[in-house]
């Protein structure tokens, strides 16, 4: 019998506004304490029935900037259905010459350089002083299920899309991309790709206890190379369309394995992470 409940969702990023393969239930509209998500929640059955909820980052047509994503609405909307891990998808730029533009990078690591400029905590006004547990801010358990998986997809695709590991995404505020003092700065600090979404995508899911990995796909080099122009949209769109076609395909041939895995009670790491995480003590 299928599985009743919803328990993985997805996040699509640039370029990623549905997945392929996947029998369509309902959008369910969705308001939590902290507004609208960025679309209706799409929630599809696999091909063994489970279902899945999918949320589209930017909206439906693209409309909603990196700053302005309502993420904790998007977080707290795939935790009232029940998800207990994300699998969420970005288009990043390289900081690195071995990260071509088409290639995947699923990170271990963050740089955030949002800090204090977005909403990145359900508890701040609260009256209550909660501390999450981010030194490893990817979930380690479904990174290291996920990785060969995706892997082997993309070698079955054959289009040369090799895959990164053990990586670290900065996130940036945005809009404009960096300067290219910046994007050598970055370099500096160890980080290998660069997005505007990832923060506070995973620290929100951390306070939800929701399992979350990160697939992302290459598609400039930022504007660190010397003698190359810096990234544009035009050059971030060209690449975009074949990577959400793999991003769709990777998403195609792991979701039903990580469904089972995470029905399975295999992902114990999260779950239960904040049992401690607040300081506020009892009168
Ligand atoms: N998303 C895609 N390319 C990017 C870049 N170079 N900087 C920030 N976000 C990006």
């Amino acid at each position: 019998m299928a599985p009743s409940k919803v328990l993985v969702g997805v996040i699509g990023g640039s370029g990623l506004y549905h997945l392929d393969n996947l029998t369509f239930v309902k959008k369910v509209d969705v308001t939590t304490p902290w507004g609208k998500p960025s679309s209706p929640i799409t929630i599809s059955a696999l091909p063994n029935g489970a279902e899945i909820a999918f949320i589209s980052r930017h909206g439906p047509h693209h409309t909603i900037t990196p700053s302005e994503v309502p993420v904790r609405a998007n977080i707290a909307a795939l935790k009232s259905l029940g998800v207990q891990a994300i699998v969420a998808f970005s288009a990043v730029g390289s900081l690195r010459e071995e990260i071509a533009p088409g290639h995947f990078v699923i990170p271990d690591q963050i740089i955030d350089r949002t800090k204090g400029i977005r909403a990145d905590t359900f508890f701040r006004g609260e009256g209550v002083v909660v501390h999450s547990m981010f030194g490893d801010p990817f979930s380690g358990q479904l990174n290291a299920f996920i990785k060969p998986r995706v892997e082997k997809i993309l070698a079955e695709l054959g289009g040369g899309a090799a895959l990164h590991t053990g990586k670290t995404v900065v996130c940036m505020e945005g809009p404009a991309f960096s300067t290219r003092a910046e994007s050598l700065m970055y370099r500096q600090w160890g980080g290998d790709i660069i997005n505007m979404s990832v923060i506070p995508e995973a620290k929100l899911a951390r306070e939800c206890e929701i399992d979350y990995s990160l697939i992302c796909t290459a598609t400039d080099y930022d504007a660190w190379r010397v003698g190359e122009a810096p990234v544009t949209v035009e050059e971030v769109v060209k690449t975009l369309h074949t990577n959400a076609g793999n991003s769709r395909a990777v998403a195609a041939g792991i979701l039903e394995e990580v469904y089972a895995h995470v029905s399975a009670g295999e992902l114990t790491e999260i779950a239960g992470s904040m049992k401690f995480a607040c300081i506020t003590r009892a009168e």
